[in-house]
């Protein structure tokens, strides 16, 4: 298995120096860590500790149930975990959610849909786009994640097959973050969080927030991330360019607003590496002159320095 040293580092190029106002709206869910292991004490002591934390402010403000409520069902006759789904109750149980006041429903297709994709690739037509936006503002494009970076690369690559799929409105899912739960290194989860934020997945932490480490705290509160994230212009990034052994240099990358673009550059080898994003492969003209913002792995365990050579890309 690979084992990363020098996870990653996410930059900014603003072509333009034009900051767009964001809107941030980030939730937390229990499964990840909790399981079915939930109850009133958790659920109250996780939405005082997003409070607490400063992390409702950064717009993590569903709790799956809280603050605004949100709840999570399944289109099945059973949820994963054997609870009742809505199968055939689709619309009693909408009604039953909105009269509670949850803002939020979770509904999982993850039951029904690789029946469904099955099916529809029976026909030819195994695109999610294809009914998924149909029925729900994401769709889960992946099986279960994990607490391993086996499990959170794996993933990362599935879902950018769908990246065309995505945009606002309706977002694919690669399920929720696993920062913080423990499997996976400082520099691992700084990977996790910036790509899928990059990817515009749906920012669902999975940890106990009521005891998070420094560590955690820095990762989910990057303000500039989560705004890369909630950009406006609701682009899915990619993987743009591999390189090295098992195609362990990649870059990813994708468009912001105010002719801004994304760039990752994500060092999956297991040694330290010098990586380079050509100008052409993140879309921009040989000639465009660019600044440079770096808005992840800084501070502790980020060894990222940029250097922009004249119109060429920087490394
Ligand atoms: C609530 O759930 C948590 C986490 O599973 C557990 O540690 C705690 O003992 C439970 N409390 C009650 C009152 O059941
Ligand atoms: C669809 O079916 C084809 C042919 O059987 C297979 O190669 C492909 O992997 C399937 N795609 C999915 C998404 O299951
Ligand atoms: C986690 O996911 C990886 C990759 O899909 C898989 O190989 C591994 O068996 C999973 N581990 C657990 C404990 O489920
Ligand atoms: C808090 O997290 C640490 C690991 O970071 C763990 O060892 C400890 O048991 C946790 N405490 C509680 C009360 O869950």
């Amino acid at each position: 298995m690979e084992k990363m040293s020098d996870s990653i580092c996410v930059y900014t190029v603003f072509l333009s120096l034009l900051a767009a106002s964001l809107a941030i709206a980030g939730e937390w869910n229990s499964w990840n860590f909790f399981a079915c292991n939930i109850n009133e004490t958790v659920i109250k002591e996780t939405a005082d500790a997003l409070i607490s934390t400063g992390l409702a402010d950064l717009g993590y403000v569903h709790v799956n149930i809280g603050l605004k409520l949100g709840i999570y069902s399944d289109a099945g006759a059973f949820t994963c975990q054997v609870r009742p789904g809505s199968l055939y109750h689709e619309i009693d149980d909408a009604e039953i959610f909105a009269s509670w006041g949850f803002s939020h429903p979770l509904v999982n297709f993850g039951s029904k849909y690789p029946p469904m994709r099955d099916a529809l690739n029976a026909t030819g037509q195994d695109d999610p786009a294809l009914w998924a936006g149909k029925v729900g503002n994401s769709w889960r494009t992946t099986d279960d994640i994990n607490d391993t970076w086996a499990s959170m690369t794996t993933i990362a690559d599935l879902n950018d097959k769908w990246a065309a799929y995505a945009g606002p409105g309706g977002w694919n899912d690669p399920d929720m973050l696993e920062v913080g739960n423990g499997g996976m290194t400082f520099q691992e989860y700084k990977a996790h969080f910036s790509i899928w934020a990059l990817m515009k997945a749906p920012l669902l932490i999975g940890c106990d927030v009521r005891n998070m480490t420094t560590e955690t705290s820095e990762i989910l509160s990057n303000k500039e991330v989560i705004a890369v994230n909630q950009d406006p212009l609701g682009v899915q990034g990619r993987k743009v360019d591999v390189s090295g052994p098992d195609g362990c240099r990649q870059v990813w990358a994708g468009p912001l607003s105010g002719h801004r673009v994304v760039v990752a550059l994500w060092n999956r080898c297991s040694i330290a590496v010098t990586m380079t994003a050509k100008w052409e492969v993140i879309g921009l003209q040989p000639s465009t002159s660019v600044s440079v913002r770096f808005v992840a792995a800084q501070g502790s365990g980020g060894r990222c320095s940029v250097v922009v050579p004249c119109s060429s890309g920087f490394s």
